[in-house]
């Protein structure tokens, strides 16, 4: 049904005709395409503000350099979700979610926390995870898996820890159950 909704918006035929003439009923909310970011699939209007990403950043650039900069976080956070969503503990959270926008967001996020010169862009932590039903295994399935791909970009122990200890405090808007 996604494709069939980016065909609409590439051929700028309005959703709904199509939707009319499809022989199932949609399954999905009517989605307005975002042309800020194409491939993503819009989300309700949300301010905008870096305090979203739940947490200050590093000051000065040793945390970027630890990361090897914009293009070593980049690797980390496709890899942390490349393992998320194939790790049997949590694959069926993603289901069904936009990954497009949350690598997006997640690499700005990381980028935004670690002292890159980038904005955060995505919504806050608690809307963010509201709705998803976290447990706490679920929690330390996904830092497990981002440990193993800072480990894997070869950032040192020291570095990984002051990451991992900002972002525990968001624990509180993200685990729901
Ligand atoms: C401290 C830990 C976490 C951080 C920093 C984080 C960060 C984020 C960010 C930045 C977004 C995107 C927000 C947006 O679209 O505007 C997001 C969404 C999402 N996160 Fe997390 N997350 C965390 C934990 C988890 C865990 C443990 C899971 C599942 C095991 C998870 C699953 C998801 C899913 C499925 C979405 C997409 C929600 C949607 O489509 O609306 N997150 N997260």
């Amino acid at each position: 049904m996604r494709s069939l909704i980016l065909a609409a918006a590439v051929f700028a035929l309005p959703v709904t005709a199509l939707a009319q003439e499809a022989d199932a009923p949609l399954d999905l909310p009517p989605v307005v395409m975002s042309t800020e970011h194409p491939g993503e699939i819009a989300v309700e209007p949300y301010e905008r503000s870096n305090a979203h990403a739940g947490a200050t950043p590093f000051e000065g650039t040793a945390m970027l350099e630890a990361f090897h900069g914009i293009e070593g976080i980049g690797r980390v956070v496709d890899a942390t979700i490349d393992l998320s969503i194939e790790d049997p503990r949590i694959a069926g959270t993603f289901v069904s979610h936009d990954m497009v926008r949350l690598r997006r967001v997640l690499k700005e996020q990381f980028a935004y926390i670690l002292g890159a010169p980038i904005d955060y862009s995505g919504r806050d932590m608690a809307t963010s995870h509201r709705d998803i039903g976290l447990q706490a295994a679920d929690l330390g399935a996904l830092v497990e898996n981002l440990q193993i791909a800072m480990s894997r970009e070869g950032v040192d122990f020291r570095a990984q820890n002051r990451f991992l200890a900002k972002l525990a405090p968001m624990k509180d808007d993200v685990v729901t159950r």
